[in-house]
């Protein structure tokens, strides 16, 4: 459902941010995409959801390529960016509205979901609010909201952890486990491993623009006995630095 064949990016002249990345989510899958500040995850993403064009390779979101079918393919995942300060002077409910426009939500469905929604975010009274006086939190929670109101197949959401109260970030995880439970997918990327280690069976792990590896959780911590996943990560990451500075 979410495929990146040897996705490559090159900011500037010649700095290569993502090298050679290759992945694939099927149905049912939730896929923890980890890795430091820097490591590349927000560029993959903004491959995958057609927001920057890679300088090789492609990706394919429900079968759909996100460079030769852009409708098709995006009619088909939701998206939540690394940033929510997006069309603050907009009420919460009126940046819903506007996505669910583009994504041509019928009423009904508008009606059922966003107050089922905000009320599992604990946002549902401050909807008639304008966004610049939410926290970011609330911010956050209402991005989701929006990019959830139209219930894709695919979900694809970056760093959407950051910002939410605990309770929050407990619906989240959940909605994400009820969401694969039906046969959907959902990537999302974290600088914080735990998070990943507790909600999914597959991990990505990258840094500097490669992948340092994929697969499952039990499989990590089967290769490195005695450690736990955040030792790993981190003893991974280090060897990778170290590799770095000695070329
Ligand atoms: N628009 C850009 N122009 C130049 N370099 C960028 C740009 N966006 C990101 N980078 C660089 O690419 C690398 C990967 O960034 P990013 O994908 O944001 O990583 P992550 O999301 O894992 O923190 C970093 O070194 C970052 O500084
Ligand atoms: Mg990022």
């Amino acid at each position: 459902m979410i495929r990146a064949e040897h996705l490559t990016m090159i900011y500037g002249k010649d700095f290569k941010a993502v090298e050679d990345l290759s992945f694939s989510i099927g149905k049912g899958e939730i896929v923890g995409f980890a890795g430091p500040n820097g490591a590349g995850k927000t560029t993959v993403i903004k491959m995958l959801t057609g927001i920057l064009r890679p300088a090789e390779g492609r990706a394919l979101i429900n079968g759909f390529d996100i460079q030769k079918e852009p409708l098709k393919a995006k009619a088909s995942f939701a998206y939540v960016a690394d940033n929510p300060d997006v069309l603050l002077q907009l009420k919460g409910v009126e940046y819903i509205n506007f996505i669910a426009d583009i994504y041509k939500v019928p009423d009904e469905e508008r009606k059922a979901r966003v107050p089922e929604l905000a009320e599992r975010f604990g946002i549902l009274d401050a909807l008639d609010t304008p966004m610049r006086e939410y926290s970011h939190g609330m911010r956050q929670k209402l991005m989701v909201i929006a990019a959830l109101t139209h219930n894709p197949p695919a979900w694809i959401l970056d760093e959407p952890m950051t910002g939410l109260d605990p309770s929050a970030a407990y619906e989240l995880k959940q909605m994400m486990r009820e969401h694969a439970a039906k046969g959907n997918c959902v990537l999302f990327s974290t600088h914080v491993l735990e998070v990943a280690e507790k909600l999914c069976d597959h991990i990505l792990i990258m840094n500097h623009g490669h992948s340092l590896y994929q697969g499952t959780v039990d499989e990590l911590s089967a290769a490195h006995p005695g450690k736990d996943l955040e030792e790993i990560f981190l003893s991974m990451i280090d060897h990778r630095s170290t590799q770095e500075e000695e070329k």
